[in-house]
């Protein structure tokens, strides 16, 4: 990670292109000066000028280029509704990059991605990434979405070696949840032993944890929770995790994003 830190950074927003109903992938001008990022951390966005949401929104990095930053931003409520509107040109205040702890590297091992709908973004940056380092030769995603438009396949295009992917309609490759797909890959033997990267919803995590987590050689997973401050200073993002055979309570924002699937205690993990 950058040993430049976090700042406070004015972006101008290159392009936005719908690419589903509710998603748009968003390119700003990397502001001079934004350090490196490693996969798994974020930025925190102020969404509009007006005083509400007065909140930042924080959204994993899907991409860092030398020139640009790109952000997958789904449409749920007022702040990322007023982003998925923006015109090229606007400017946006972001703190950033955000997040402690990133995706470690696989090493020689084959890279498992599961992604469960804008959970793609801070693997496809994995993806890319280790790939520009010339990390991780060996990739393979999977992607699941509620149906073929939600699927976003044009953006997975070219940085995995293999592609499976999951939609609960069947209206585009396997007919169920991303979870399911990866069950069926293990018990028919068309899943590596690898490392397991995830992110996704908390259930979607959790299942694939319970259910395929002793698969693969290590699980780990970028979590998302409600965010205020994101520095690790309002303690309302915690997740309990086993350590030293006691129950701690972490922050999403600052002791991750990214945390072993197997150390999270998700009975108690309250919603
Ligand atoms: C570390 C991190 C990375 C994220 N990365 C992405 C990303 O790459 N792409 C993306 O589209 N979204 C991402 N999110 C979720 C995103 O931050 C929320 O969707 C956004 O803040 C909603 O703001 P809003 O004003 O549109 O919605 P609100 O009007 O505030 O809420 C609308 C609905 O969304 C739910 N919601 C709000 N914030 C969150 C949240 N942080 N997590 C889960 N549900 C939430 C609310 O409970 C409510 O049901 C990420 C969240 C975190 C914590
Ligand atoms: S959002 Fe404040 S501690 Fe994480």
């Amino acid at each position: 990670m950058s040993a430049a830190g976090k700042g406070l950074w004015k972006a101008a927003l290159r392009r936005s292109t719908p690419l589903s109903p509710s998603c748009s992938l968003l390119v700003f001008e990397r502001p001079a000066g934004f350090p490196d990022a490693a996969p798994g951390q974020f930025v925190s966005v102020r969404a509009t000028e007006a005083t509400a949401p007065l909140l930042r929104r924080p959204y994993s990095i899907m991409d860092l280029t030398g020139s640009s930053l790109s952000l997958l931003v789904k449409a749920v409520g007022r702040g990322s509704a007023a982003l998925c509107a923006a015109r090229p040109g606007e400017r946006f205040d972001m703190i950033g990059p955000l997040g402690g702890v990133p995706f470690p590297e696989p090493g020689e091992a084959e890279a498992v991605f599961v992604a469960g709908g804008t959970g793609l973004a801070p693997v496809l940056f994995a993806a890319r990434a280790w790939r520009r380092r010339g990390v991780a030769a060996r990739t393979t995603l999977l992607c699941g979405a509620a149906t073929k438009r939600e699927l976003l396949g044009d953006l997975v295009k070219t940085a995995f070696g293999t592609r499976w992917f999951a939609t609960l309609d069947g209206s585009a490759g396997f007919r169920g949840d991303v979870v399911a797909l990866c069950r069926d890959l293990v018990s028919r033997g068309r899943m590596p032993k690898g490392v397991l990267y995830s992110c996704g919803p908390r259930g979607m995590v959790r299942a694939l944890e319970e259910t395929t987590g002793g698969h693969f050689a290590a699980h780990y997973t970028s979590l998302e929770a409600i965010m205020a401050c994101g520095v690790g200073a309002c303690r309302g993002c915690t997740v309990p995790v086993r350590s030293g055979g006691a129950s701690v309570l972490k922050a999403i924002c600052s002791d991750g994003t990214v945390f072993p699937a197997g150390d999270i205690l998700w009975e108690e993990w309250e919603e």
